[in-house]
């Protein structure tokens, strides 16, 4: 069996630093696979989730899951994708059978919760392998190394003039961002909204929430260059949390009353909490942040029937890949929606370590791996 040479980052264990290691997977792919050679990959809050330990990941694995590239090689039952097509990888390959699938909702497809979402491939097997080694692909994808097989249901193709670093983070960042307001809470015009956390994901939120017509748009953040970001993404006030109460600062530019929306994008309880406190009485707070394994929210019932609040959550923005990938990047294209601002690093594979550090501390909002 002929193989492709792999350089990849491989997560082997909590807490240490990736090791770039030389890989190999199979020159052919699967028969509804398809191989394809990465131009880039987004660094994104959920890959150093896993690398901090606080979800509980298998090792060996290539992290990175906001990729796009070109494929170069096809599956014999692939009908929709040839060699040399662009393309963005969805996180979550959709089987379009099951009820979830079929019902308009791949994000929630029941094999790939079975499957990708514990970072095989849907025969439950690997991809990639060091000699004897299996090394897994995260959530099947595995962005973080130079080639990746993916189920042909995870490579999106696009239109050839976008460019392909602009591209990748459409593979989580801006979805999950933009999706969020638009398909997950159907934000209706002139709406109130609050987004917490102004990293890759909460200034996808902000210009979700412009694009559809929000009256207001406050943002939260701890820190300053991150509230200015959201200003320039479309922000009309922002809040620094460290300094300010939240909840207090949102009613005060509320008019006392609450947002009708409220978006977390971090991950940390009590700013969840908090955005439910900050929604108005029948308004609706989103769950987007990703908490550590096992932290649990506390939410007064009473509250939540008394004022007909909503809790919802949103994965992947509620989207169908295949008709937000393109569409988003025409967004772009058109100048609508800015992809150019949120790549604030460019970096070689081998970097990948120093730009963890970077997000840890707070700084820039997407670093970009290029290959
Ligand atoms: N639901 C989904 O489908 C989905 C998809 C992708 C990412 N995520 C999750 O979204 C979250 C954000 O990801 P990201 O890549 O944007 O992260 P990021 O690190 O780029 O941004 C996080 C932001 O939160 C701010 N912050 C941190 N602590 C804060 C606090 N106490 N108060 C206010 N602001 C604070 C930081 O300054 C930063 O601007 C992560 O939990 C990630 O796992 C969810
Ligand atoms: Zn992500
Ligand atoms: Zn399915």
């Amino acid at each position: 069996m002929s193989t492709v040479d792999v350089r990849a980052a491989v997560f082997t264990g909590p807490n240490q630093p990736l090791e770039i290691q030389d890989l190999s997977i199979s020159a052919e792919p699967g028969a509804n696979e398809v191989l394809v050679k990465l131009a880039a990959s987004g660094v994104c809050h959920s890959d150093l989730h896993a690398l901090d330990g606080e979800w509980e990941t298998p090792a060996p694995m290539v992290l990175g899951h906001e990729g796009a590239g070109v494929v170069v090689a096809v599956g014999s039952e692939v009908r929709d994708l040839d060699i040399d097509d662009h393309v963005i990888l969805s996180w979550t390959p959709s089987c379009q059978k099951c009820e979830f699938c079929v019902s308009g909702r791949p994000v929630l497809c029941q094999l790939a919760n079975e499957t990708a979402y514990r970072h095989v491939f849907f025969d439950g097997k690997t991809r990639l392998s060091a000699g004897s080694q299996e090394v897994k692909s995260f959530l099947a994808v595995g962005s973080f190394g130079d080639h990746a097989m993916v189920p042909a249901s995870a490579a999106i193709k696009i239109r050839k003039d976008a460019p392909l670093a602009q591209a990748a983070l459409v593979g989580c960042a801006v979805t999950t961002g933009i999706g969020a307001v638009v398909n997950t809470a159907e934000m209706e015009p002139g709406s109130t909204v609050l987004v917490v956390g102004c990293g890759g994901v909460g200034l996808n939120v902000v210009q979700g929430a412009r694009l559809a017509g929000a009256r207001q748009i406050i943002v939260a953040d701890i820190s300053k260059d991150k509230l200015e970001l959201g200003r320039t993404f479309g922000a009309t006030h922002a809040i620094n949390s460290k300094e300010n109460d939240l909840v207090e600062a949102v009613l005060e530019l509320t008019g006392g009353r609450g947002v009708d929306y409220a978006f977390e994008a971090i991950g940390l309880p009590f700013t969840i909490e908090a955005c439910y406190e900050a929604v108005r009485r029948g308004g609706t707070a989103v769950v987007v942040g990703q908490v550590a394994d096992g932290v649990k929210i506390s939410i007064d019932p009473f509250v939540m029937s008394d004022q007909e609040k909503r809790l919802i959550g949103s994965n992947y923005g509620s989207s169908r890949q295949s008709i937000d990938f393109p569409k988003i990047i025409d967004l772009y294209m058109e100048g609508l929606v800015d992809l150019d601002s949120m790549i604030t690093d460019r970096i070689a594979l081998d970097d990948v370590n120093e730009a963890f550090d970077e997000m840890r501390q707070g700084r820039g909002i997407r670093s970009v791996i290029e290959y």
